[in-house]
């Protein structure tokens, strides 16, 4: 329950500097803007019904992930070129020093994506009883280095894929909203 409560503050951190440096973006910079800002709205849309508040629907489930998917992983990793953090941008100058990390934290998001549009079909809360409790008690430990280089490299990981596609739909949405946050605090600028 105290992860559920953190989780969903950390969704509506996540949320609260949508649209701040936006203005006077061009190109590229626009592009990679939009792109996060159409994660971030679909994130506050589908909210409510990961916390139960709405009824289920794994079309909807599954219509989010895609908007995740065609964000994140190569097609966001495409819209950081080298350097490119010239105003309004607020991306950090240590995407660029420490690409392993942020890119693996890109795949990461398409991975758990992926795993969200596979597991739609599980229902909310379904989660898998041999790893459920690990996977959604303890999963922030798990977030660290040693899970990012598991997940790193190029591309989704099959193996990983199956395991995470064994879980609730919401511990999949909790787990996807922790990548936007712990890639924020290290490579994105407070406002
Ligand atoms: C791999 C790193 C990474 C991941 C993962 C990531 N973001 Fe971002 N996000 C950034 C960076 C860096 C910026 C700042 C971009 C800039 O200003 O050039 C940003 C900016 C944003 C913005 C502000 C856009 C604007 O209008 O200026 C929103 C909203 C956002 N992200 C939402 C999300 C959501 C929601 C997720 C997860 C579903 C997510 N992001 C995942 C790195 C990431």
């Amino acid at each position: 329950m105290k992860f559920k409560t953190l989780t969903f503050a950390a969704t509506i951190a996540v949320l609260a500097t949508t649209a701040v440096a936006h203005k006077g973006a061009k190109g590229m910079l626009l592009e990679r803007m939009n792109g996060m800002l159409a994660m971030g709205k679909a994130t506050k849309a589908i909210a409510p019904m990961m916390r139960g508040l709405e009824d289920y629907d794994a079309d909807r489930t599954s219509d989010y992930a895609a908007i995740l998917q065609t964000h994140s992983g190569d097609p966001m990793l495409a819209l950081f070129p080298d350097g490119m953090n010239a105003a309004p941008s607020v991306a950090k100058d240590a995407i660029w020093t420490n690409w392993k990390e942020f890119s693996a934290l890109a795949v990461q998001l398409e991975t758990y994506a992926t795993a969200l549009d596979l597991a739609a079909q599980n229902g909310l809360g379904n989660a898998a009883p041999a790893n459920s409790s690990m996977m959604g008690g303890d999963m922030t430990g798990m977030m660290g280095a040693d899970m990012i280089g598991m997940m790193g490299g190029t591309g989704v990981d099959e193996k990983t894929l199956e395991t995470l596609a064994g879980l609730s739909v919401n511990t999949l949405f909790v787990q996807s909203v922790q990548v936007c946050s712990a890639c924020h605090t290290k490579f994105r600028a407070e406002e």
